[in-house]
């Protein structure tokens, strides 16, 4: 079932879309910054690329670091389970590695559990993850169906907090071994903390949007986070467009020679 674009921007909860343009300009607010980054190249603007230049992530494959990098889809759940490679395994309920198809098409990564994730041991189960379930259904595509989910830090950082760059950087070698067991076909990153865990990036999301990356030779593309969409209504507008850049992207992918 596809759905017209009228039917999509209500799913999204962005319809009718006059209402979100008289939001109060002073609730647009960028996401705050992550520390310590070191810079990205983007590969391609929203507007068809001639040419794909590959983005390539400035810090080296961390897989080793604890050694995961062959792990499989029960051996990587059990050490996640178990990891105590920072200091957010102290106040988690517990780890929270991920849900959805394995084989997916996309892939989309959060920043990290909050309360409900916690407590359930799942992702994006809160209201962020009721405004994600909607996105997931403009694109005609549901967890569990074709998506999987996933977060930059597997546990919760205390209060909810934007994980430290060590932090991110401690549960890496976790995210890039689910990216190589998913061999998803697209991977959307969802805020600022995402976009610093796979793209080592830390430029503001408005000049990151409309833009294709690259992670081990599979595209990525970045939009806000649900979390901040909630609280900044007229950029919803520009997160459908983020989500119709990234299928273009997938279909790109999967169909170079036809025309999107
Ligand atoms: N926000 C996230 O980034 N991830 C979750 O799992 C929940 C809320």
């Amino acid at each position: 079932m596809s759905l017209s674009r009228e039917q999509m921007l209500v799913e999204m909860g962005i319809s009718p879309i006059w209402v979100l343009r008289d939001a109060p300009a002073a609730e647009r607010v960028e996401e705050s910054p992550v520390r310590e980054a070191a810079p990205s190249v983007p590969i391609a603007e929203a507007a068809p690329p001639a040419v794909r230049p590959v983005h390539r992530a400035s810090e080296p494959p961390a897989a080793a670091a604890l050694d995961v990098g062959a792990l499989d889809w029960p051996e990587l759940a059990r050490r996640v389970a178990g990891c105590r490679a920072c200091s957010l395994c102290e106040q988690r309920k517990q780890a929270v590695l991920g849900v959805g198809d394995t084989s997916p098409d996309y892939l989309f990564i959060g920043e990290g559990p909050g309360a409900e994730e916690d407590a359930r041991g799942e992702p994006f189960v809160g209201q962020a993850g009721k405004l994600l379930d909607s996105m997931l259904a403009a694109l005609d595509i549901a967890r569990g169906n074709r998506v999987y989910i996933a977060n930059a830090v597997k546990c919760r950082p205390p209060g909810n907090r934007t994980p430290e760059v060590a932090e991110m950087a401690a549960c890496w070698p976790y995210l890039e071994r689910q990216i190589a067991l998913l061999k998803p076909k697209i991977i959307v990153l969802l805020g600022k903390a995402a976009v610093h865990a796979v793209l080592h990036d830390d430029k503001s999301l408005g000049s990151l949007r409309g833009k294709r990356f690259e992670h081990a030779g599979i595209p990525v593309v970045v939009t806000y986070h649900p979390a901040y969409l909630l609280r900044n209504l007229p950029d919803k507008a520009k997160a459908w467009e983020d989500l119709l850049f990234a299928r273009r992207t997938l279909r790109e992918q999967q169909a170079p020679e036809l025309p999107f």
